[in-house]
């Protein structure tokens, strides 16, 4: 994707050095676009859990890279196992870390400690390629979704709910659920995005409407609590969300406030459709309410906010009553009876056991 004309992916190799990483600081979005150069797996894994890098694909080729950096300095069994480890460790609830971490490992461990390095850049950048093709996919799939809708509704933009950033900064190109609608909008389909703020974080307010108004999405951000309303009013043709880790019945964890959303939607019969790449689906486990483990992150995030003053510098200000404490659980999870279906790579689903078999086999 495109940022002021240049085309950015959210995590590069250095060109020059041909080793160390780049990844865009999210934590200076949308105020400032930030490059920041990861050249220790330390320094990978404090980008992931700080949220300097974020978005569950996303996590997943940037812990690759992480690995790779660990490699270049000890290729040995016992370092493998213990970037794999750290890194891992790094966040719990997108099942993409562990996923590209396994996928790295089953690919390095067999090799003599001498060629592991070299493999380990090879396959994080297999990962991130496989990521780009696979969203680009999902693209494809998702937009008859909004091109049926536009055609029932002529010389009338298409209304999208989304809720947190699913979008390229979260991936390592095109993003999940916002790949149908940067598709739709190329294709010359009028769209308009309904932007939740996604607190505590904001990753709506600050990274989806930054990167829909970079390609010129027309958008709107609202309130979080705005969704059931305007739903009711006839506002939302469509939700489109993303996932942190799909169970392989189709219960989707994603960003806080996306069950409500789900609820919301059901309430009106507003379709509620989710993108995932195949990376995402958690074959394990069955029953994500009591299976998907919950991030709780910094209880600061939810009393404090950070954006620019007047004067045009970034502040953070306390916005909870004084000795209110407050607790910052940052995923939720929609059952599957919740979800209209999935968009995967490989096409749509229903988000069932039987529905993702279909698509994947097994
Ligand atoms: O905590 P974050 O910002 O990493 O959470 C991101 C989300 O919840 C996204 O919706 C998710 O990763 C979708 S995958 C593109």
């Amino acid at each position: 994707m495109k940022i002021d004309g240049t085309h950015y992916r959210s995590v590069w190799v250095d060109a020059a050095d041909g080793w160390s990483v780049h990844i865009i600081d999210q934590t200076r979005l949308p105020w400032q676009v930030e490059i920041l150069r990861l050249a220790e797996e330390a320094q990978a894994a404090h980008a992931i859990r700080s949220m300097q890098t974020r978005g569950a694909p996303l996590i997943g080729a940037v812990a690759a890279y992480g690995l790779a950096l660990a490699l270049r300095v000890d290729p040995s069994d016992a370092a493998l196992a213990g970037a794999v480890a750290r890194l891992s460790a790094t966040r719990p609830t997108a099942i993409n870390l562990r996923w590209a971490l396994e996928r790295m490992q089953a690919a390095l461990a067999p090799l003599p400690p001498t060629d592991r390095a070299a493999a380990a850049y090879a396959e994080a950048a297999a990962i991130a390629d496989d990521d780009v093709e696979t969203c680009r996919r999902i693209g494809q799939n998702g937009l008859p979704l909004i091109a049926e809708i536009a055609a029932r509704k002529p010389g009338r933009p298409v209304n999208i709910l989304t809720h947190c950033n699913a979008g390229w900064l979260a991936t390592v190109d095109y993003g999940t659920a916002l790949s149908p609608i940067y598709q739709a909008h190329d294709a010359g389909i009028a769209v308009h995005v309904w932007v939740d703020e996604t607190r505590p974080r904001n990753q709506g307010a600050a990274l989806t409407a930054f990167e829909l108004g970079s390609h010129g999405v027309p958008h709107t951000v609202i309130a979080d609590n705005a969704g059931g309303h305007l739903m009711q009013h006839g506002e939302v043709d469509l939700c489109i969300v993303g996932t942190d880790r799909v169970t392989r019945t189709g219960d989707v964890a994603n960003k806080i406030g996306t069950y409500l959303k789900a609820l919301a939607a059901r309430d009106n019969g507003v379709p509620f459709w989710v993108a995932l790449p195949h990376s995402t689906i958690d074959w394990r486990i069955a029953d994500g309410v009591t299976e998907i483990p919950i991030e709780e992150r910094a209880a600061a995030e939810v009393t404090d906010l950070t954006g620019l003053t007047a004067a045009g510098t970034l502040a953070t200000i306390r916005v909870v009553a004084a000795g209110s404490p407050a607790a910052n659980p940052a995923f939720d999870v929609t059952p599957a009876r919740l979800v209209t279906g999935l968009i995967t790579e490989r096409g749509r689903c229903p988000a069932s056991e039987a529905g993702l078999r279909g698509l994947y086999g097994g």
